[in-house]
Order: structure tokens, then sequence, then C-alpha cells
């Protein structure tokens, strides 16, 4: 049962292929391709016979006890017959999003050098230092370098991870000095390469809760107001059982469409309404208060009143025909943007971010707002449940980050109206393709408000399927994941096929980008592994274009096992977690001892 990496690819199943008659392969072949929802592939390059292998070697110990308690299961149940087969009863016991990841394991801080030391600074904490100050120790214990250039160095004149850099050599003095570029160095600490970084002096005034936000609470106690006001009216109008009539013929014509979107929003709203009214048909839910104290605002507004843009927001940007890629949470980070701004994507946002952990002036928080330069339409998507917070953080990001709009996440109801229209209710889950007369209807109702057209695009045609709804633009999420050459592939209107090299020499630029982002030092390349590894969870299910026989490949449809047409191209498309492993290694070198690994997303490690 236990298989390495190694066997994670196909070579036993291709000898056994060789000994069969054409006729039989042929047959063989069809039964593959002719099952539901399989993406049609050249059949020559169909794996017949592929084997399900379990790659334990990189699972923690609990989660190979949740395997074994499986495979226990299945012999109780004596010879499985009727069940489904073996491998895909593992599968299920490890479906869905992974909550119980193992937790990764913390360097021992005696091992880890004194940041002061590394900074080549004295420490203030002298001999009671919990950190080693033994550079000559560290440097005879630390690992052979990782690659002859540090991207660091190479980028900024000096790497900040001085010897404890895992491309240290090329920035070292024999005698383990950081060697620096000074003229590279000057020019690039005048360009704010990153931005949205929270500094000392903001963190300590939100740790303090000394920030001013007048400004929010004005806006808040404003807004409360008139709500107010406004339920009085209409309780008014109710009791005189007036019902208001639209005369607006527009507005009757949407009428049905906008009982649609109440349905979708569901009986979760009504649950909520006790202090807050649906005023007329065609009203535009903007949001709903969860009927705590703190948040008794909650707003319903009409098209003329709720839709209607201030002057200073009027000023802000065209949203029209831009390709959108869509927040992403863990796999959405700058590395990965900055991997899709260079495929040609118009507008990025930050990985969701809690408005709380903002407000409180959370470090790891902050660091979902970072905002690359190459990043020139940005926003940051933000969540939270109360108005007065997450106005409170609007007003912080306004004054304090650069950012172009802010994409509010209350939770699905909100997303309908918002902007994250996806034509696809939650019953129908990713099974079901998008629906876009239904994301048509919501443009219609959404107008002036700009409504990105979201859900399964995967090709050129897709977006062409998206456009011809009155969304502003599309939205992309697994399909960037999958291919983020699908921008390139949208703007020039073709499919690229895309060779294995090229997708690798990708990789090696995100991992450059990774390591500039979480660091060269060990830590940084361990959680530029993670999030690449993340990623090729995602990534391994594009099948390239000269292996399909039906172009494009569609976002519901899954592939049959296939060989590519080198053993890259193999390579990258296996869905054995070992696979991406390998990969990693052969970017960032092999992994650390008592490595595991279970991707956040998905339950495809165990093909
Ligand atoms: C891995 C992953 C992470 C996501 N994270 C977020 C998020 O942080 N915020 C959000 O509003 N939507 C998030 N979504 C939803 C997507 O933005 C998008 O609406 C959804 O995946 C449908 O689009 P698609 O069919 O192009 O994937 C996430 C989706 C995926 C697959
Ligand atoms: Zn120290
Ligand atoms: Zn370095």
């Amino acid at each position: 049962m236990m298989a390495s990496a190694e066997d994670g690819t196909n070579a036993g199943d291709a000898a056994q292929e060789m000994s069969r008659t054409s006729a039989e392969k042929d047959v063989l072949a069809r039964q593959i391709l002719d099952r539901p929802g399989i993406a049609q592939i050249k059949p020559e390059f169909l794996l017949l016979d592929h084997k399900i292998k379990i790659s334990e070697e990189f699972l923690s110990n609990k989660t190979k006890e949740k395997l074994e308690a499986s495979k226990e299961e299945k012999t109780e149940n004596g010879d499985n017959e009727g069940g489904p087969p073996p491998s895909k009863r593992m599968k299920m016991k490890l479906k869905g999003r992974n909550k119980n990841r193992p937790v990764h394991q913390k360097q021992d801080s005696s091992l880890k050098m004194c940041p002061a030391i590394l900074h080549e600074q004295e420490c203030r904490f002298g001999d009671k230092c919990k950190f080693s100050h033994d550079v000559k120790k560290f440097m005879a214990d630390k690992p052979e370098d990782l690659g002859p250039t540090c991207v660091n160095f190479q980028k900024f004149g000096r790497c900040q991870y001085g010897i404890s850099c895992r491309f240290g050599k090329s920035h070292m003095t024999e005698d383990f000095r950081n060697i620096i570029n000074e003229s590279l160095y000057a020019e690039m600490k005048t360009k704010k390469v990153v931005r949205n970084v929270l500094d000392k002096d903001l963190q300590h005034k939100l740790w303090k809760r000394k920030y001013n936000f007048e400004k929010a609470n004005k806006n808040t106690a404003q807004i409360q107001k008139e709500v107010r006001e406004r339920v009085e009216l209409e309780k008014v109008q109710r009791e005189g059982k007036k019902r208001v009539e639209c005369t607006d013929t527009a507005e009757t014509d949407h009428g049905n469409s906008v009982e649609k979107v109440k349905s979708e929003i569901g009986s979760d709203i009504e649950s909520k309404t006790d202090n807050q009214t649906i005023s007329t048909e065609s009203d535009v839910l903007l949001q709903t208060s969860d009927g705590t104290k703190q948040s008794e605002a909650s707003v319903c507004l009409s098209d003329s009143e709720g839709i209607r843009l201030r002057p200073q927001e009027k000023k802000l940007i065209d949203f029209s025909n831009k390709l959108y890629l869509a927040p992403l949470t863990t796999v959405g980070n700058l590395p990965f943007r900055r991997i899709c701004k260079g495929m040609g994507v118009d507008i990025t946002c930050c990985e969701m971010a809690l408005s709380t952990n903002i407000l409180q002036g959370q470090m790891s928080e902050w660091a979902l707002l970072k905002r690359h330069e190459s990043e020139d339409l940005f926003g940051v998507q933000i969540c939270g449940a109360f108005p007065d917070t997450l106005t409170r953080c609007c007003q912080l990001i306004n004054d304090e980050l650069s950012v172009d709009f802010v994409d509010l996440n209350c939770g699905c109801p909100i997303d309908l109206v918002f902007k994250k229209i996806h034509g696809r209710s939650r019953e129908q889950r990713y099974t079901r393709l998008a629906d876009w007369e239904y994301i048509d209807e919501c443009a219609k109702l959404g107008a002036p408000m700009p409504v990105f057209g979201n859900g399964d695009l995967l090709s050129y045609e897709d977006l062409d399927a998206c456009l011809k709804t009155n969304a502003s633009g599309g939205m992309v999420a697994r399909g960037a994941l999958i291919k983020p050459w699908i921008f390139t592939e949208m703007k020039e209107r073709r499919h690229w096929d895309i060779s294995a090299n090229e997708r690798f020499d990708m990789l090696k630029s995100y991992v450059n980008f990774g390591l500039e982002h979480w660091g060269s030092d060990l830590q940084g390349v361990e959680n530029t592994r993670r999030f690449l590894l993340e990623w090729l969870s995602f990534l391994y299910r594009y099948i390239p274009v000269g292996v399909l026989d039906q172009v494009p490949q569609k976002i519901n449809e899954r592939p049959p096992y296939y060989v590519g047409r080198n053993d890259l191209e193999t390579l990258l498309a296996s869905s054995n977690c070992g696979d991406w492993i390998k990969i990693s290694e052969m970017l960032l070198g092999p992994v650390p001892e008592g490595f595991n690994f279970l991707p956040k997303h998905k339950a495809n490690a165990y093909k």
C-alpha cells in the first residue's frame, strides 16, 4: 500500500497496455471516454489501466489513522460487493475541505539564529537571548544552498535574510558578512514595490484603540437615523394599508426577477427582518444586520436612493470590459496575483480579510492587504457582520491604504446583490454550469452599479457567454488557478497550447515571487512551498490543448488519467500529492524531515 512519490506516475500501467490488441484498446478507451462528466481527450493519450495509488508518505499520522480506519471498515463489510470501490471509499472519508490539517511544526528557537545577529547588530538580550548567537555553528549546520543566486539580493541590492538566506552564498563574505550592493539598495529603497505594509505607529494606535474613527462613527449614526425614519414611514404606510404601486414600467418588468433574487436570498433574510422592512417590490437589498444591538443599521434602499453613486465615488474606476481575478482565500496570495497580472488580468483583489482583525492591527491580517506595484487596479475584500465595524474598517482602509475599491463580503446573500453574482444557487454547488440568463437579470437590476459575471469561466468562449449579458465584465476564480494564462487566452481570443516547459517556467517565477514575499530563509522557503502545493492542487486539472479531443476544456469535466506529450507534461497532470511534492522539490529543494502536507481545498491528493 505504501507508495512513493515516484509511483504516482504511471510507468507500470504503460507496460500492461502494451500487451493489448488495438481493438481491445479501442473498446477500453470508449468505456472511459463515454463516462458522464469526463473530458474528451485524444484516445492515444489515455491511460487505460490506471491504478489509483495512495501516496501516504507525506500524510500526518492523524490522516494516516483516518485512512486506516476506512480500510478496516472495508474489511468488516466483507467483499464490498455493491459498494463503491475501496479507493473511492477512502476518498469519501477524506472529501471536502480539510479541516484537520496538520499544524506546522515550529522551529526550536534555540536552533534559530537571533534576528539581531542576522542583521549584524548587537543583541540587547545578550546571554539571556533564547536564540542562537553562534554564527560559525549556524553556518556549519546549515544545509547546502538551494541555488547560486538570491532573488532578494538581486532585486533589492541587499538580502534582509543575511546569512540565514537559503541562497546566502551569493551575498556573503568569507567571514559571513552580508554583502550589500549599495547603489541598487539605495535606488530600491526609494521605490514602493509593495504597499499597504502596516507600520509600527499605526499598529500601536490600533492596539491602544487610539485611532480616530469620528468620520466612520458619524456616517454610521447618520445612516442608522435615516433607516429608522424610513422604517417609521413604512410602518405608517402599511398601517394605512397603502401599497406602494410601481409605476415605472422597467420596475414592473423586473418584478419577477426581484422575486427570484429574494427567493435565492431565502428565508435567511426573511427571518432577520424583524427590525427592517422591505419597502417596494423593486427595492434592492444592500445589507442585512444580524439583529444585535451593535448593528441596528440594517439598510434597505430603493433603486433611486441606493444605487446613485456619491460624487466622491463617481471619479472611481471604469469597470467595464475588464477581467477580474476573484478573491481567493489562501491561493489568491500576492505572488499568485503577480503571475495573473503577467498573464493580463485587469483587476486583482486580496484574499478575504476579517474587518475586526484589521481594526485590531493584527499583523497576519494586514499581510493579506499588501499590494504589489504591478497591481494597478486593486481592491481589498473585507468581511464582517456589523455595519459599524465595517464602516470603521472602510475609513481605516480609505485613510491609510492604497486601494481602488473595497469588496464587501458579508456572507452569501449580500454577494448576490453586491458583486459576486454567480449564476448558480448554493444548491447547485459546482456541479451545474453557471446560468447566464440569471446573471443578466441581476446585472440589469444592479445597473449602474457594475456587476461582474462569475462562475465556471475556463475559456474565452465561456467569457463570451458571460459578456452577452449586461455584466460589466468577467470574474475568474478556479479557472485562474487551473490556468493563469486564461487571461491571455481571453484577451487574445485563442486556445494557448502552452508547453510543459512554459508552465514550469511559470512555477519558477511563482517560487521567486514567493521567496521575495515570504522570505528566502528556511521559514520563507517552506511557506513558499506550502502555497505552491496548495496551488498545484488546482493546476494539475489543466488538460493541454494538444491532448484534448474537444477544445475548450470545460470546468465541470473531470480529466481521465492520461500521459502527456513528455514526462514533464505527465508529471504536471498528476493528481497524486506525492507528485506535487516532487514538483516542489524540483523548485525548492528537498522537503525538510518530518514534512507533511494535506491540501486545504481538495481531497484530490489521494488519487
Ligand atoms: C479556493 C477558493 C477560495 C475562495 N476564496 C474566496 C474568498 O476569499 N472570498 C470570496 O468572496 N470568494 C471566494 N471564493 C469564491 C470565488 O471567488 C468564486 O466566486 C467562485 O469560486 C466561483 O467562481 P469560479 O467558478 O470561477 O471558481 C473562493 C473560491 C475558491 C475555489
Ligand atoms: Zn539575541
Ligand atoms: Zn538572500
